[in-house]
């Protein structure tokens, strides 16, 4: 991890945290459903009174090795999720290191990092999703504590799209002649 340190972004580092959230959606082969930009991501995260995520980056920290790459090589973005059970949570939506400084201790020092936000923020977990195939990730979290739970308790992800909320609302307002809340 020598040259690098993690620090919380800020509003300036959007550019910069976008492009690597491209990287990790080409990694994870889904790059087409990338719709956010960098200004999404300053209004979102800098601008709004309450932000609706938290996220951490790699640096590189001297002059050299920011004239020589990138100046973020990483980051880890988290936003707070709520458990009816165990009350405040948070969710890491992503970790990312660029390929070429894997390996250094980058990754874990972002994770460690977010772990110790988690704690001091009070949550009762840190909870993520990983793609089945990304067996190095699944390892990488399960070898520092992380439990599976698609293997433990069998849940399974879900997801409505704007699209399917339309068609839904509109079947039930054919059906019960429910002109919806909206
Ligand atoms: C997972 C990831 C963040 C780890 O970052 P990193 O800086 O390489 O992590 P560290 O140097 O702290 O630790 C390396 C560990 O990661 C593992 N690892 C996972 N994927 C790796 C990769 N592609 N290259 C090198 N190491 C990798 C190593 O085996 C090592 O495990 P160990 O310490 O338990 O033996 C990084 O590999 C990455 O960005 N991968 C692609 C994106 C991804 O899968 N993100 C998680 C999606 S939810």
């Amino acid at each position: 991890m020598a040259g690098y340190k993690v620090r919380a972004a800020e509003s300036g580092d959007c550019e910069e945290i976008i492009r690597m959230i491209q990287e990790l959606a080409e990694y994870e082969k889904l790059s087409d459903q990338v719709k956010n930009t960098a200004e999404g991501l300053r209004r979102d995260g800098f601008e709004e009174p309450s932000p609706l995520f938290r996220c951490l980056v790699a640096e590189a920290e001297d002059e050299q090795k920011r004239a020589e790459g990138p100046r973020l090589v990483g980051y880890a973005l988290s936003h707070y999720i709520y458990s009816t059970w165990e009350g405040r949570s948070l969710y890491l939506e992503d970790l990312y290191v660029m390929p070429s400084y894997r390996g250094k201790g980058i990754g874990s020092k972002l994770l460690t990092a977010t772990a110790e936000m988690c704690l001091s923020l009070g949550c009762a977990r840190l909870q993520l999703s990983v793609l089945d195939w990304n067996q190095p990730a699944i390892s990488f979290y399960q070898s520092r504590g992380g439990r599976n739970l698609s293997d433990e308790e069998g849940w399974r992800i879900i997801r409505f799209l704007p699209e399917d909320l339309r068609r839904m609302i509109s079947k039930n307002a054919e059906r019960d002649g429910d002109p919806g809340l909206l």
